[in-house]
């Protein structure tokens, strides 16, 4: 094996080291590097969050140009790495349910990409968001979404979806937030997007190419963004409230965030409310999904808003593989300025939708596979690799099915379904259920999550997936048509 793994555990010592410095109170907690990777390590700015430039719609249309292309500034830099109209991440789309988004994607980039509404519920058909799409180099396409008119108001993402091309591209610096709006519906002084992705940059500011393990686990960046900055600081005074829109945008890594001093108080989920908030020490965001949470200071103090580490499982191999974790990172820092208060009183109920109760079509089972083969580990769905021609799922239109999703393999997959989110009803290792619909589920190792999923929304055909980009650009990925 190459020097690669000795750098990967010596990241690990610096990160808990960090971590000692945290524990132990001292003014250590704004780090200057995320990890040692003899990369690109900006230097701890403190610098205020900024939020991505807000498109919003006006009169039922929002008509936009997306503008994928190399070269944006990145935690205070300029870089090699991608962005959407010379930003990474990209602009924030506003929307209202009823809204036709209208997004002209023009591929400046030296490879084909597309764009897909990660969570919208909108057709899959045509020039809606079909991941199917190919937009070569030097040429645009034409998008149009129609929200509809009782589509829920909340958190949702937009990113490439070119089948092997994904995790580079997101890796790279393509995405941006897509928020269905109606007017504010919380009382909070400030509304903002965290919008969490990482990479790995060398010196000069190239984006790094992963190697085989690193695409086989799923890679992680050394360097954990928000909004595109490096550690930044959010501003609040004690006695108010903010809503914090987190959008976990990296390839690979999942979040278990945590404000220290503070319980967070999750409101939505995958840009659907909860019934009530829900107070919590730790929110686990698997990459491509969303937490709403309010963020309610009492005292002035800076307190690091942190991901913890997660146990991603592992690559079997009779522990040649060694464990996949997603390491311990500060992602921003929490200031808080002003005389104590007592805390900002929370909404006692939430606008949540009522979701379908009962199950009127198939049941069936679907496996997050791994194979040995001649050219090494291959990952798959039922034990085939994605292939757009085949139909792998047919679900009769208009019903509400109950699947099981079996993961067969030693690592943890995030399971992904377009255009028809899902209400989780059980899981091998018993995670809290929100009951709420939501569109990525952690599947743990050699376990299973059990679904409700109403096909009544939408006709077409599109994907269901592995949210760890690597492994959906490596075939872990299958077809749905509902019809
Ligand atoms: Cu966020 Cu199929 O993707
Ligand atoms: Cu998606
Ligand atoms: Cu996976």
């Amino acid at each position: 094996m190459s020097g690669r793994p000795i750098s990967r555990r010596r990241a690990m010592g610096v990160a808990a080291a960090g971590a000692a410095s945290v524990a132990g109170g001292t003014a250590g907690w704004l780090w200057s590097a995320n990890s040692a990777g003899g990369g690109f390590r900006p230097a701890a700015t403190a610098a205020p969050l900024r939020e991505p430039r807000v498109l919003s719609s006006r009169g039922g249309r929002l008509q936009v140009e997306l503008a994928a292309a190399a070269g944006v500034a990145l935690a205070g830099r300029d870089t090699e790495a991608l962005g959407y109209n010379g930003s990474s991440p990209g602009p924030t789309l506003r929307v209202r349910p009823g809204d036709d988004l209208a997004v002209r994607l023009i591929n400046g980039l030296a490879e084909p990409t597309n764009l897909h509404t990660h969570g919208l519920r909108v057709s899959p058909q045509g020039n809606g968001d079909n991941p199917f799409l190919r937009i070569e180099p030097g040429t645009s396409f034409d998008y149009l979404f129609r929200i509809p008119r009782d589509h829920p108001t909340g958190t949702f993402w937009y990113h490439p979806h070119r089948h092997g091309l994904v995790a580079d591209q997101v890796f790279g610096g393509l995405g941006g937030a897509l928020l269905v709006d109606d007017g504010p519906d919380l009382p909070v002084e400030q509304d903002r997007v965290l919008l969490v992705t990482d990479t790995t940059m060398t010196v000069d500011g190239v984006v790094a190419r992963p190697d085989r393990m690193e695409r086989m686990q799923g890679r992680e960046g050394e360097l954990v963004l928000v909004n595109g900055q490096h550690q930044p600081t959010l501003g609040a005074a004690p006695g108010t409230a903010q809503r914090w829109r987190v959008i976990n945008g990296c390839a690979s890594r999942v979040l278990a965030l945590r404000l220290a001093g503070h319980e967070l108080d999750l409101v939505a989920r995958d840009g659907a409310f909860l019934p009530a908030p829900e107070s919590q020490q730790r929110v686990v965001l698997p990459p491509g999904s969303r937490a709403d949470v309010l963020v309610r200071p009492t005292t002035p103090g800076r307190f690091p808003l942190l991901s913890e580490p997660v146990d991603r499982g592992g690559m079997g191999m009779g522990g040649m593989g060694g464990g996949v974790r997603s390491e311990r990172v500060l992602l921003a820092t929490l200031m808080a300025g002003g005389p104590e208060a007592k805390p900002a009183p929370l909404p006692p109920a939430l606008p949540a939708e009522q979701p379908r109760a009962t199950t009127d079509g198939k049941r069936r089972e679907v496996a997050f596979t791994m194979g040995m083969g001649t050219a090494g580990m291959s990952l798959g769905i039922d034990g085939r690799a994605f292939d757009p021609d085949r139909t792998d799922q047919l679900v009769r239109f208009g019903t509400v099915e109950e699947w099981t999703v079996v993961n067969t393999t030693p690592m943890t997959h995030p399971f992904h379904l377009h255009v028809w989110p899902f209400v989780v009803l059980a899981t091998s290792d018993n995670a809290p259920l929100s009951g709420t619909p939501q569109d990525v589920v952690l599947v743990p190792p050699q376990g299973w999550v059990r679904l409700r999923i109403p096909f009544t929304a939408y006709p077409g055909r599109s994907v269901f997936h592995c949210h760890i980009l690597d492994h959906e650009d490596a075939g872990m990925m299958a077809t749905i048509q509902v019809r």
